[in-house]
């Protein structure tokens, strides 16, 4: 697969922990969206680290066509 999954065409609202990791789901195949549940395997797709400063709201990317994954940048509406 060389194109990601839409796995929906919204960002995914996430209250993160400060200091945690979190890996972003780049391939769209995860059923643990919108975070990487190793359904990747195979793809050229990997993971993207998010780790946050502070305890935050965060709008992960559910189209993974933003330009500035893991997050949104609204190029979802584009879909
Ligand atoms: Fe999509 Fe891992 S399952 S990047
Ligand atoms: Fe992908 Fe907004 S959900 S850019």
């Amino acid at each position: 697969m060389s194109e990601p999954v839409v796995a929906q065409k919204s960002p995914y609202a996430i209250e993160v922990e400060a200091g945690k990791s979190y890996f972003w789901c780049a391939c769209g195949q995860s059923s643990k969206q919108p975070f990487c549940d190793g359904s990747h395997k195979g793809t050229n797709f990997t993971p993207v680290k998010y780790t946050s400063e502070t305890d935050s709201k965060v709008f992960f990317c559910g189209c993974k066509a933003s330009g500035k994954a893991p997050v949104c940048d609204g190029s979802h509406s584009k879909l």
